[in-house]
């Protein structure tokens, strides 16, 4: 049986806030600490992906080092895996251009994501949103399937709103070996972020929303390096519901405030206890809403403990960042290492 190979990636668009944690980084810190020695896992932070929606050059060369000072600083360790930015590795974007060539146009272009972007209904087609549709940002599934192929990968971390990607990933190892007449590519199986509680974190504004860094409501997201006081004051803001007279109690569509507080309790908790339990134990304590936002603002910063201090320290300690530049460059030599192999096999099969 072949190693597992993990791959997963994240947009350097700034600290990663409290949905990003739960839903990406603290399973791949999970993961590497649960992974088997054969076990490969690679962490890309996807630049070519950020420059589909503009952004100034210092933005975006800051918004990298931020987002791999938070890898670390969550406790992914470079010697356990490769984290990398994805311009260092050229191969990405050579495979994407050799995957174009097979992929199909209609495809993509029932894919939701540069609707969403566009701000656009599901039944906008290509040639309404021509003018506005750039095309990088219609063939950024292409480049996604790169990402993961280049590297083999056969597992491949993702929420639920990543799925048609995958699934986009896996027609494009169909289209590229039938073409070829080939086996170089590797078709990747999927890992869903947990479906169970904390996967999915709502607004602490507007909890029928997702946490976002597009959410224009600053206040309501929770940043991994908050300090104590920021992460309560926020908390003691969050929107709850009038129900607090029947006690505290689990329901997603008729308490979502409430819910999105149990839900994260339950992420953070030791005893591995549920979102349902919790709200039992609280409802039989006669816990009160201000202590449910108190409780939850604890657990995060005890959950949290070391990220603000390690993430600071990584940015602006006595190396003056120079730790971060060691670790990007061994992890960008490892990734094209990692890739070449990949594409000596897709070249050959190419006759390129
Ligand atoms: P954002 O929605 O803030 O722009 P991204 O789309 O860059 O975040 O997502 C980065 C990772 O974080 C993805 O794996 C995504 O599934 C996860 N993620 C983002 N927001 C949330 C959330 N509110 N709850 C759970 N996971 C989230
Ligand atoms: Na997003």
């Amino acid at each position: 049986t072949t190693p597992k190979i993990i791959f997963s990636g994240i947009q350097p668009t700034g600290v990663p806030h409290l949905g990003n944690y739960l839903g990406a980084l603290q399973q791949w810190k999970r993961m590497q600490d649960s992974a088997s020695p054969s076990t490969k896992l690679l962490f890309s932070i996807v630049d070519l992906h950020a420059i589909t929606v503009p952004r100034s050059a210092s933005i975006l060369r800051q918004q990298k080092r931020e987002m791999l000072a938070a890898l670390l600083a969550v406790g992914l360790d470079p010697s356990r895996c490769t984290i990398f930015y994805q311009s260092s590795v050229p191969a990405h974007s050579e495979l994407q251009w050799i995957l174009s060539c097979t992929a199909s146009t209609g495809y993509l272009s029932r894919m939701t994501q540069w609707k969403s972007k566009l701000s656009l209904s599901d039944s906008a087609t290509v040639s309404s949103a021509s003018a506005a549709l750039k095309h990088g940002l219609f063939s950024y599934p292409i480049l996604q399937a790169a990402d993961i192929l280049v590297h083999r990968a056969t597992h491949v971390p993702v929420g639920a709103d990543q799925r048609q990607h995958l699934e986009f990933a896996r027609e494009c190892v169909t289209n590229f070996n039938s073409s070829w007449g080939t086996d170089a590519l590797v078709q990747p199986e999927t890992i869903l972020a947990s479906s169970e509680e904390g996967a999915r974190v709502m607004s602490l504004a507007d909890p029928e929303k997702k946490m976002s860094k597009s959410d224009a409501n600053h206040g309501s997201r929770v940043l991994i390096t908050d300090d104590a006081g920021s992460v309560l004051a926020k908390f003691k803001k969050a929107k709850t519901d009038d129900l607090q007279s029947a006690g505290i109690g689990y329901d997603k569509s008729a308490r979502p405030g409430v819910a999105n507080l149990l839900e994260i309790l339950a992420a953070f908790s030791e005893a591995k206890q549920s979102a349902e339990e919790i709200a039992k134990d609280f409802r039989e304590e006669g816990v009160n809403y201000k202590e449910l936002k108190e409780r939850t603002a604890k657990a995060v910063i005890k959950g949290l403990e070391g990220v603000r201090e390690r993430y600071l320290d990584l940015l602006d300690g006595d190396g003056n960042g120079k730790r971060l530049d060691e670790i990007a460059e061994e992890g960008g030599r490892k990734a094209r290492a990692s890739a070449e192999e990949t594409m000596k096999a897709v070249r050959a099969a190419v006759g390129l």
